[in-house]
């Protein structure tokens, strides 16, 4: 049977197993995907060992960048991103590096019914998961993309890098012009409970959409927030499903349906 699995470490709280397992079943397909904890130390041979007979792979915290500097051939999004979250071993042994975090973000959005052509969306965050969404947000071409992070320097550094593909700037979290169509928290603050200073006017009431990148069983501090101001809001569940099911079709040809599986994790959560 085909070999899969996720690299991490930590990766005992790890859901791609079950998703992938969900996936499989739901597509007829043969595989094992089994959670990979990687030495912190050794990434790169346990990796090399683990495709020795493994098809594919996906990759989290905190070995996207290795994974990134171990694939031998990249797909342009995941050469723009720095990281790489799918490792897809080819024909010819070479490992490919893909990252299929962006677009997990851009399909979950299109499922929750929201447009990013011509809308002014504001990302919060210049981390990795921002860095790693930029060139799929991009594609959709936002009217105006503005980044605001608590270290204004590395948003303005983003900013830079990305200009070439669209319409993208820094700002502070002080000074967002307002009002903004879209907000995508990127930063790791509700892990904390915390949510960015942000001005109560960059909401529109019924029109703004919120977006929190984490997840959790309970809505999460800044999805609490956006909704106390009359947006609408989401959390990250569902991108976490819809880059797991890039990484499956990118593997097996095969796109599974997400909104079932989107809805068993939500069950599984809640419970
Ligand atoms: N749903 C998914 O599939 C998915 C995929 C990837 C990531 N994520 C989520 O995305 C979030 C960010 O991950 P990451 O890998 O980008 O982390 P990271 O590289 O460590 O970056 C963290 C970012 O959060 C900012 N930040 C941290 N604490 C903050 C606070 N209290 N107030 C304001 N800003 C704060 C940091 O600002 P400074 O630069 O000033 O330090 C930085 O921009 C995490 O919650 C992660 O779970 C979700």
């Amino acid at each position: 049977m085909d070999r899969y699995g996720v690299f991490g470490n930590p990766i005992g709280h790890s859901k791609s197993p079950q998703i992938h397992a969900l996936f499989a079943a739901q597509t007829g397909q043969a595989l094992r995907y089994d959670p990979l904890l990687a030495p912190l130390e050794e990434f790169p041979a346990f990796a090399r060992a683990f495709f020795e007979s493994g098809q594919g792979a996906n990759v989290t915290v905190p070995f996207k960048e290795q994974a990134y500097r171990l694939a031998d051939q990249l797909t342009e999004r995941a050469r723009r991103a720095g990281a790489v979250n799918t490792l897809k071993k080819l024909a010819d042994g070479r490992l490919l590096g893909d990252n299929t975090d962006g677009v997990g973000l851009v399909n979950d959005l299109r499922n929750a019914g929201v447009e990013l052509a011509g809308r002014r969306v504001l990302l919060l965050g210049a981390g990795g998961a921002v860095r790693g969404v930029l060139e799929p947000l991009l594609a959709q071409r936002p009217a105006a993309l503005l980044i605001a992070n608590r270290t204004p320097a590395k948003a303005e550094q983003l900013a830079a890098e990305f200009a070439e593909l669209g319409p993208i700037s820094a700002c502070s979290f002080a000074d967002v012009p307002a009002p903004v169509d879209l907000i995508i928290n990127g930063t790791s603050a509700s892990l904390g409970g915390d949510v960015p200073p942000l001005a109560d006017a960059l909401i529109v009431p019924d029109r703004t959409f919120c977006y929190d990148m984490m997840y959790a069983a309970a809505p999460t501090a800044f999805c609490q927030w956006a909704t106390a101001r009359g947006a609408r809001a989401r959390d990250g569940l569902g991108m976490l499903v819809e880059q797991a099911a890039a990484a499956f079709e990118l593997w097996r040809g095969v796109r599974p349906e997400t909104a079932p599986v989107l809805a068993e994790l939500r069950r599984q959560l809640a419970g």
